[in-house]
């Protein structure tokens, strides 16, 4: 199958403004990472590209909810989804982020090179503007009534529920989500990306080149051009992401889109100065692995962006999934309705392959699947505890109970021996040809064949029945059971890699190279195994349950009317409690920071001094308004720079659903200085 010198995979940049769950896993980073290991088990030359999109509304929304910066929000999300996909074995060659200053210039750099080429049309629109809030209004900062499917919670740039791409100016009922009111008209000037003129480009190189790809991602991009591609703005009034570097361009910046699948090029910058080669060399070959959302970005967008360009290679396969649902309900950040990683693992310590496995299992390859935990039960216990792990046990069990743990010599080769040993080439090769086409589920099947072949080989030839009277032949039947155990060892590896290397651990083998895994005498006789293990243990009637309840218990806050409010936060302690020092205080005075529209700089009296604190508050509060206002303030908060300024301390602030902020402040007048506990 391959063809090429070397391998570009990428995996789709997660937005760093929340917790990866299941579905992430199951659509998009499961699926990339069983293919580049399965390549770098094949010796190939391939790498293996992601990071945090760290751009984009999504962030700056989540920001201005929780009160704080982007920039505290992509840090703390990008650490959080970087070690989630090291503790589940994702193996990147780089997990970068598209804060970096490589980025920025690399970024930069291809947007000067398409407007040095005269690629971009400029455009002065009327926009939607916030008039309270002072802003344009773009992406997801606008929602109101998708024009396609009537839902009513539609986005500027998406409608989520019907999956297609939208203009803000395409909606009906437009409404700002920042401050709820009805956008007026403003003009702003933007450059667009003529689509439309590289449509015949598109049109051959998809519609005729890439007939084989999968058919929803090759009938998403066929109903796009045979719509007709329109310009599309590149670039957003907002103070968050790539400025525009073009003179007089302040205050915008390049749009997300645009400036995400570049960070799959400077993450390769970061990772290597042989970069180039990885992009621009016509012998290297590109996939994108994305979730079915992402389509129209990675084939139409992207490409044609690269085109423009003229010196990279365009991708030569784009695998995406559909979507994962749970408990059969869209998977919902906003509604909790997620398995999240790192809870996972609170619950099922040391269990990464078997989310793995299960997700691979029912990945959302060709439809929307959905995760139930009684699914996840009896994968597991019936799958990888009943066929695999019951397999290499009594290979390895009855290898130590009659041979000490030496590996026996094979005797004479019955037929049916001859015809198991004949299987394992053949389930190899049926397991590269699936993975060849990204069939991951049909993949996973034929490794687990070969432990069903090797359950089925002990049962048939019952070995503990027959030690006493043939011994040789029990020699023989251990022999290739362990031969089989070994080939597991290399064939399950991309799909269950920390049970491949306990059960070399189990054998006492060194790796053994993929092309030798259909060999019959991948352990010699002689050889000594190690004492083995449970390799997967049952998942028992009341994990389930408990995990099963944990979603009820949600969705009955849903139903409560609460959706939009974040869940309780994990329990602390008292002491963890008391060991913040609020104090009731008095603001004294107040002025904004300057450059910035934010941030008010509060003089407090805290009762036990005067101190300073920078609080982000400016779009909420005028600064007269506030000063001789009671507040409430955590006194012994680490002290910050911001903006060059000393902040001592933080004010307490309520925030309701709707982003509406008021100070907490004590009922009655009492000195400042007052404890609150
Ligand atoms: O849909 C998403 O989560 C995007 N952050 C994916 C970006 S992929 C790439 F272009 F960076
Ligand atoms: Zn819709």
């Amino acid at each position: 199958m391959i063809k090429f010198k070397r391998h570009l995979i990428t995996s789709a940049l997660p937005y760093a403004n929340g917790p990866l769950h299941i579905g992430h896993l199951a659509g998009v980073y499961v699926p990339s990472d069983i293919y580049t290991r399965y390549l770098r088990l094949r010796g190939e030359d391939v790498i293996h590209i992601c990071g945090s999109d760290e751009h984009g509304v999504p962030i700056t929304i989540k920001a201005r909810l929780e009160g704080v910066t982007p920039r505290e929000i992509i840090d703390r999300y990008h650490e959080l989804n970087k070690k989630a996909f090291e503790d589940f074995g994702i193996s990147f060659d780089i997990y970068s982020r598209t804060s970096n200053d490589i980025h920025y210039e690399t970024a930069s750099e291809i947007f000067r090179s398409l407007y040095d080429k005269g690629e971009f049309i400029e455009k002065t629109t009327p926009q939607y503007y916030d008039g309270e809030a002072k802003v344009f209004l773009a992406d997801r900062y606008i929602q109101g009534t998708c024009p396609h499917c009537s839902n009513e919670s539609a986005y500027g740039d998406q409608c989520e529920k019907c999956g297609t791409s939208l203009n803000a100016t395409d909606l009906i009922n437009p409404r700002s989500t920042i401050s709820g009111s009805k956008p007026v008209m403003r003009e702003t000037k933007h450059w667009y990306l003529p689509l439309d003129k590289y449509e015949p480009f598109l049109k051959k190189w998809i519609l005729e080149g890439k007939k084989h790809w999968k058919h929803n991602v090759y009938g998403q991009c066929k109903s796009w051009l045979d719509q007709g591609l329109q310009p599309r703005a590149v670039s957003r009034d907002l103070d968050w992401g790539v400025p525009v570097p073009l003179p007089g361009a302040g205050g915008k910046v390049l749009y997300v889109w645009f400036d995400a699948p570049i960070g799959y090029i400077s993450a390769t910058k970061e990772l290597t100065p042989d970069w180039e080669k990885y992009w621009k060399d016509a012998e290297t070959r590109m996939v994108h692995f994305i979730g079915k959302d992402n389509i129209v970005f990675h084939c139409i967008v992207f490409p044609s962006m690269l085109h423009a360009e003229g010196s990279y290679i365009l991708p030569d396969n784009v695998p995406a999934n559909e979507f994962l649902n749970l408990e059969n309900d869209k998977i919902s950040t906003s509604r909790n309705w997620a398995v999240w990683l790192h809870e996972y693992l609170e619950d099922f310590p040391g269990k990464q392959d078997v989310l793995r496995y299960v997700l691979c299992a029912n990945g959302p390859e060709t439809k929307d699947n959905d995760f139930t935990w009684k699914d996840f039960q009896a994968r597991n216990n019936n799958e990888l505890v009943a066929i695999y792990g019951n397999f290499v046990n009594r290979a390895i069990v009855l290898t130590n109970k009659y041979f000490e743990g030496k590996v026996p010599e094979r005797a004479a080769l019955t037929e049916y021996d001859r015809e198991v040993l004949d299987a394992l080439p053949e389930i190899k090769r049926r397991l590269e040809e699936s993975l060849d086409q990204y069939r991951f589920r049909e993949a996973l099947r034929e490794a687990l064949n070969l432990a069903r072949l090797g359950n089925k080989y002990l049962a048939d030839t019952e070995p503990w029945k027959i030690w006493k009277s043939d011994p040789g032949r029990v020699a023989t039947i251990m022999n290739i059971s362990i031969q089989i155990s070994a080939a597991l060892t290399v064939l399950t590896e991309p799909f269950l890699p920390n049970s491949a290397v306990r059960l070399r651990e189990f054998l006492n083998i060194e790796p053994i190279g993929w092309d030798r895994a259909g060999e019959s005498d991948l352990v010699p006789a002689g050889h000594v195994i190690g004492g083995g293990g449970l390799l997967f243990e049952k998942v028992t009637d009341e994990q389930v349950e408990q995990q099963v309840n944990k979603l009820l218990a949600t969705r009955e806050q849903n139903s409560n009317g609460k959706q939009d409010l974040p869940p309780a936060k994990d329990n602390i302690s008292y002491e963890q409690f008391s060991a913040m020092d609020i104090r009731t205080g008095t603001i004294i005075s107040a002025e904004k920071v300057a450059k910035t529209k934010k941030l008010l700089k509060l003089t407090i009296d805290t009762g036990i001094d005067t101190r300073t604190v920078v609080s982000g508050i400016a779009e909420y509060f005028d600064p007269e308004k506030i000063v001789g206002k009671k507040v409430s303030v955590l006194v012994n908060l680490e002290p910050r720079k911001i903006r060059g300024i000393d902040s001592q301390g933080m004010i307490l602030m309520a925030e309701d659903t709707g982003g509406r902020l008021v100070f907490v402040s004590p009922e009655d007048d009492i000195e400042n200085g007052s404890i609150i506990k």
